[in-house]
Order: structure tokens, then C-alpha cells, then sequence
């Protein structure tokens, strides 16, 4: 059993078992931190920094998803230093991205009084709307790198890995391996990446038609399902075996 260890968070004390994060120990007084990458049933990996706390005498800002109390410790989450270190999250995010599908980023620009103009010579990332499949798209210009998508194709639910990250910095996005198309990678099309998406990076391929301003009847004619490669492959492989 977990040792019982006693914090203050906002000058309001708490005790909760010595494993548990910043976060969970702050949901408990009823304190909201702002997340963007966390997700309650997939690994935290303290990627996008958006719940950074102040801990008296730490030098740097934890990110609250995955830091741990420790007896004694006294948090602030809303100290002046907290609130520019997420305005300039939510700035830097809203100067390279589409944050038009992303609710919870929006109501946190108003929150933190950010400027999404703030740096207007920044470049914007804007890949192709990628269509390769009769069963979701892919706009990695809306993309925040939560990784969530990746986590739970992988060891968090599907054990599929058929997403990964490529490239470095401003220029990692997600994809399958060598780049493949879904339908040439180990996706099996669960939904489970799309259910988790923060951002709609990841949608429905029937909803991005309707909202693209097709038919019912073209929808229903571009999602209908393929036979992909792989099944014809085993097909074939059936007939050379007879
Ligand atoms: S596609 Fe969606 S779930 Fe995947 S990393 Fe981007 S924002 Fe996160
Ligand atoms: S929510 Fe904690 S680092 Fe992203």
C-alpha cells in the first residue's frame, strides 16, 4: 500500500497516496489544471506542458500530468509565472496550427488572455488533408502532438502500431511506418486513435465529406469499404495454394 502523504495545493491542504501526480491530487480539491496532451485512461508523457505548476523551491515548472507529490510540498497553480508559461503554450500553438477543431485549446486562449497573433511571421504548418482509407482522414495541420493517437494504437489498448512519429521539432508529425498508406499499414480501423483526438486531426471520413459539402449518396459511394491489399493478397496466396 501507497504511503499517505499531505501536500497544499492553492494554500488548501490534501493527502493522497504518496504515487499519486500533481494533477490528480489537485482534481481532488476541486482545482482544474489546464491539460492538452493528458488523457485520463492513456501514459502521461508530459509532452505539450500545458499544466505546468510553481512547487516552492523547484527551479523549474513541473508538468502536473506526471510529476508526483511528495509530503510537504506546496503547489501553486496559478501564479503569474504559470500563466505566461501557458499563454506562451497557447500562443506558439495558435501561431503554427489550426486550432479551429479544438475546443478545450480555445476556451483556454480566452482563460489565459493569449494572443493567437502573437507571432505573425511564424510559419504555419499546413500538410494535405491526408484521404487514404474508406474510414477517417487525417489533417495534421490541426495536429497538437499529443501523442495520444500513437499511445493508444500502441501498448495503451490496440498493440497495432500503425501510427509513430517521423521527423524532429517543427517538422515531427505523425505517420505510419516508411509513410504507407492506412490501408498498406497494420491499422485494423478500430476508431480508437480518432475517439481520443483532441484536436480533429483525426475524423470520421463521413463527417469531413459532409462537411466538405458532398451528398449523402456521394458519401455513401467514397466510404464504401474496399477490399484492401492485404485481403487480396491472402486470396491470392489461397489460390496458388489450391
Ligand atoms: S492526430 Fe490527434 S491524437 Fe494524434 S497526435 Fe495529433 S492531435 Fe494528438
Ligand atoms: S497535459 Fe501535462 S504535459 Fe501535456
Amino acid at each position: 500500500m501507497p504511503e499517505q502523504v499531505t501536500l497544499t495545493i492553492d494554500e488548501r491542504e490534501v493527502s493522497v497516496p504518496e504515487d499519486t501526480t500533481i494533477l490528480k491530487a489537485a482534481e481532488q480539491l476541486g482545482i482544474k489544471i489546464p491539460t492538452n496532451c493528458y488523457h485520463d485512461y492513456l501514459t502521461a508523457n508530459g509532452l505539450c506542458r500545458l499544466c505546468v505548476v510553481e512547487v516552492e523551491g523547484a527551479r523549474v515548472l513541473p508538468a502536473s500530468c506526471v510529476a508526483k507529490v511528495s509530503d510537504g510540498m506546496v503547489v501553486h497553480t496559478q501564479t503569474e509565472r504559470v500563466r505566461k508559461s501557458r499563454r506562451t503554450i497557447l500562443e506558439m500553438l495558435a501561431s503554427t496550427l489550426d486550432l479551429s477543431e479544438s475546443p478545450d485549446l480555445q476556451e483556454y486562449i480566452q482563460e489565459y488572455n493569449a494572443d493567437p497573433d502573437r507571432y505573425p511571421m511564424a510559419e504555419k504548418r499546413q500538410p494535405e488533408v491526408i484521404d487514404d482509407n474508406p474510414m477517417y482522414i487525417r489533417d495534421y495541420a490541426k495536429c497538437v502532438l499529443c501523442w495520444r493517437c500513437v499511445q493508444i494504437c500502441a501498448t495503451d489498448a490496440q498493440y497495432t502500431f500503425a501510427l509513430n512519429f517521423r521527423n524532429r521539432g517543427f517538422h515531427t508529425q505523425v505517420t505510419t511506418y516508411f509513410q504507407k498508406p492506412l490501408t498498406e499499414s497494420t491499422c485494423v480501423f478500430c476508431g480508437q486513435c480518432v475517439s481520443v483526438c483532441p484536436s480533429g486531426a483525426l475524423k470520421p471520413k463521413r463527417e469531413w465529406l459532409v462537411e466538405q459539402g458532398y451528398s449523402p449518396e456521394e458519401v455513401m459511394e467514397l466510404t464504401r469499404p474496399q477490399r484492401s491489399k492485404r485481403t487480396l493478397t491472402g486470396q491470392q496466396n489461397q489460390e496458388m495454394n489450391r
